[in-house]
């Protein structure tokens, strides 16, 4: 059977990750930081240590392809603080997150309360099974998460007040900017010239 997490040290190594990001200026908003300190991103990456599970700038890697390639990961705590901060969502919004594993989409679900409504999507159905467990284990239920191609958005649910893609891109797609509302907000890393930074744009 495998070892239960400690939860006490879950939650001491989830606080003091949120600390560094506060001090660090990562985090400057109260609404993400109470997501931050209550979701418990552990039990999304139960084959990780709880000490890398909290890293705060450091991701998990969750699969590989056959040349050890990374094309899954939980993202860092830091990139998660610093998209949702540019993303400036709230109670109500309909957001899409594209890329899963899970935490992040917990973290949005959180931000836009029960009036609001996310969608997060993958690619690859390992990276949506799993983040289909644990937004089951922790209670986010009403997030949708669906396995498809996102390179031409998710009409099925738009129009979005914010569209956050947790995966590099070289280019934005006309359909993510056609499937947020006015005032909605894209937040995209973009490699430019070999450096990939994260935008956030207003339609
Ligand atoms: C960094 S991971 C997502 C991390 C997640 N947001 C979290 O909770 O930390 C990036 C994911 O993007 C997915 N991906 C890559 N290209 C995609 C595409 N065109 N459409 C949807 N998902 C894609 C990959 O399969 C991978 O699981």
């Amino acid at each position: 059977m495998a070892e239960q997490p400690d939860e006490n040290q879950a939650t001491e190594l989830r606080n003091t990750a949120v600390d560094q990001l506060k001090e660090g200026g990562w985090i400057t908003s109260p609404a993400i930081e109470a997501a931050m300190r209550k979701v418990p991103r552990h039990l999304a990456v139960p084959e990780a240590s709880l000490e890398d599970a909290y890293s705060a700038y450091n991701a998990v890697i969750t699969q590989e392809d056959e040349h050890g390639n990374h094309i899954s990961s939980v993202s860092a705590p830091q990139i998660q603080a610093m998209q949702l901060e540019q993303a400036d969502i709230g109670p109500g919004d309909n957001v899409l997150e594209i890329g899963t594993n899970g935490p992040n989409a917990a973290y949005l679900a959180e931000l836009v309360g029960h009036t609001g409504q996310v969608t997060t999507v993958d690619i690859d159905p390992a990276p949506a099974d799993r983040a289909k467990r644990f937004l089951t284990e922790t209670g986010y239920t009403d997030v949708n998460v669906i396995v498809a191609d996102a390179e031409n958005g998710l009409a099925e649910h738009a129009p979005y007040d914010a569209i956050v893609v947790t995966v590099g891109a070289w280019d934005i797609p006309p359909a993510w900017i056609d499937q947020l509302k006015d005032d909605g907000r894209l937040v995209v890393p973009l490699r430019i010239n070999g450096l990939t930074r994260t935008y956030a744009f207003i339609r």
